[in-house]
């Protein structure tokens, strides 16, 4: 049985001195995601997370620091993800810097909702989730989500998103990803 317990974070910075798992993403990381080979091996998202049972009764829980930078002209974003089990929902809240959560479903809806500090996000089971960071600072937002989720990395890295956020004379722009295969 969990016990109760707390944990402090940092909301401007995002960080969770006492978390469990702290995972780096680099370029490498992310090599087919962008639309261009990415130039170098930078750092491009840092993942503090807070370990409970994953169980659909937990509730695990964690930050995310989205550094600024893009590949070309497409932002910085994470990997983005399905849940394994695919009912399963997720919380996001932003606490710092500004971006985008691109949202899709399998067969190739989507959705785009602003990341953003007092914002709380909602994905509904069956969606994928990724964020862009869209703004000059680092953009922190916490997450939590139903404990036996799961992480399908591999539909996203297959099919890609339906959509891209590129800078269009200096403002960030969504347009169609032409890589993007429905499963
Ligand atoms: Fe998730």
């Amino acid at each position: 049985m969990t016990v109760p317990f707390s944990r402090p974070i940092d909301t401007a910075t995002g960080a969770i001195p006492t978390a469990d798992v702290v995972l780096e993403r680099r370029l490498s990381d992310l090599a087919h995601a962008f639309a261009e080979t990415p130039d170098g091996d930078d750092v491009v998202y840092r993942v503090y997370n807070v370990d409970v049972p994953a169980a659909a009764s937990d509730i695990p829980f964690g930050t995310t620091v989205l550094l600024p930078g893009k590949v070309g002209d497409e932002y910085f974003m994470t990997k983005g993800h399905f849940h394994e089990v695919r009912s399963r929902a997720e919380i996001y809240i932003g606490f710092s810097g500004e971006g985008l959560l691109l949202m899709a479903t399998e067969d190739g809806r989507h959705a785009v909702e602003p990341i953003r500090p007092g914002v709380v996000n909602y994905v509904p089971g069956g969606w994928a989730h990724r964020s862009v960071n869209t703004g000059p600072e680092p953009l922190v937002f916490f997450a939590a989500y139903v404990g036996d989720a799961g992480h399908d990395y591999q539909t996203i890295d297959a099919n890609g998103f339906p959509v891209r956020v590129v800078e269009r004379e200096g403002e960030p722009a969504i347009v169609e990803n032409a890589a993007f295969r429905p499963s």
